[in-house]
């Protein structure tokens, strides 16, 4: 049976190697335990996905809300295959982005043995085989599908190093293998592929580019308005928020402001601020993405009321740079 302390913030965190750590982390996961795992993208806040207390502890521990999914994790497409009813356009996508930063939304396969808390109820299931090693072991080592949202608290800067991760949960959760800085640093794209044209629902770690290359057709948008829809994932206007106060395409700044640049513009009055990091001095979209949270959360901890972000180009991997910044600059 499922140990009940998990919501409990006073269990201590073991911090496992993955190359020790793996088979442990199984045991932990099998045993309807919480364990934070690296992906390529950010940490992932593990539970069995079959286990619907597992489920319902990742919900708690994160406070998240309990309608907005979760993605399952499984180690390759055949596994995916009984979970989610695949397409020709969801196998294209697989095979040319899996294993990879790319979260796939189909119908439920029949039998599927996800809880259906995973899935906030729906008919459809998200989808994902990441690509960091540490991850396909240990979802090869479990056998069972594993549900991870990001590890940290619902809402906050998600984490790309096993410190984030035991900043926001240690006591929290049983375990966090630690595979060292997660190289993609924004989420899995998101792409529905419920109807005739794909749906893109949330920008990610694959460009709207590619996957619209292999389609051979544009995907269709996420329907806005609706903020808290099922639908629309990450889509609550405030996530991804530091305690700052954050603002957008600074063209210059204000005193006391920490500031976030990006490549070799400098907005005016940038002697003002009270610290300065910048995501990419050569401007390269990939290695602000990989810095993105990072940096957010070095800046965060200076204590300053405000975060200054300069203009990122909306292209490539901008598109979910950006929206991750709208997110953390939505008013709460
Ligand atoms: O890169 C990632 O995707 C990371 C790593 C850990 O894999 N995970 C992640 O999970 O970002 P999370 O829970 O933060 O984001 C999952 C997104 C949510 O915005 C959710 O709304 C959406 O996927 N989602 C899940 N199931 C869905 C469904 N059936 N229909 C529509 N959206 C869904
Ligand atoms: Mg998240």
């Amino acid at each position: 049976m499922t140990e009940r302390f998990k919501a409990s913030p006073s269990v201590p965190t073991k911090r496992l190697s993955p190359e020790e750590g793996v088979e442990r982390a199984a045991e932990l996961l099998l045993t309807g335990r919480l364990v934070a795992f690296p992906t390529e993208t950010v940490y992932g806040l593990g539970g069995d996905a079959t286990n619907g207390e597992a489920v319902a502890a990742v919900y708690a521990v994160k406070g998240r809300p309990a309608f907005n999914p979760l993605i399952s994790h499984i180690a390759n497409v055949a596994v995916a295959r009984r979970l989610g009813r695949f397409g020709r356009m969801a196998e294209a996508l697989a095979e040319a982005f899996w294993p990879g930063p790319l979260t796939l939304v189909l119908e439920q396969a029949p039998g599927c043995p996800v809880s259906a808390l995973a899935t906030a109820g729906l008919t459809s299931i998200a989808l994902r085989v990441p690509a960091h090693p540490v991850a396909l072991d240990l979802l090869r080592e479990v056998g069972r599908p594993v549900v991870a949202p990001s590890a940290n608290r619902s809402g906050g800067v998600s984490p790309t190093t096993a410190e984030h991760v035991l900043s926001d949960l240690g006591g929290r959760i049983a375990a966090v293998l630690d595979g060292g800085r997660t190289v993609v640093g924004v989420e899995s794209t998101v792409v529905a592929c419920l109807a005739e044209v794909p749906r893109l629902l949330r920008p990610g770690g694959i460009t709207r580019a590619a996957i619209e290359r292999v389609l051979g057709m544009a995907l269709a948008e996420a329907p806005d308005g609706e903020p808290n829809a099922p639908q629309a994932p990450g889509m609550l206007a405030s996530h991804y928020a530091p305690r700052a106060r954050l603002r957008m395409d600074a063209r210059e700044v204000d005193p006391g402001e920490a500031v976030l640049l990006f490549g070799r513009e400098r907005p005016a009055g940038l002697e003002r601020a009270s610290t300065v990091l910048n995501l990419s001095e050569s401007g390269d979209l990939i290695e602000a993405a990989a810095n993105l949270f990072a940096h957010l959360r070095r800046l965060d901890a200076t204590g300053a009321a405000a975060i200054a972000v300069a203009p990122v180009p909306e292209e490539d991997l901008g598109e979910a740079i950006n929206d991750r910044l709208r997110r953390a600059a939505a008013p709460r």
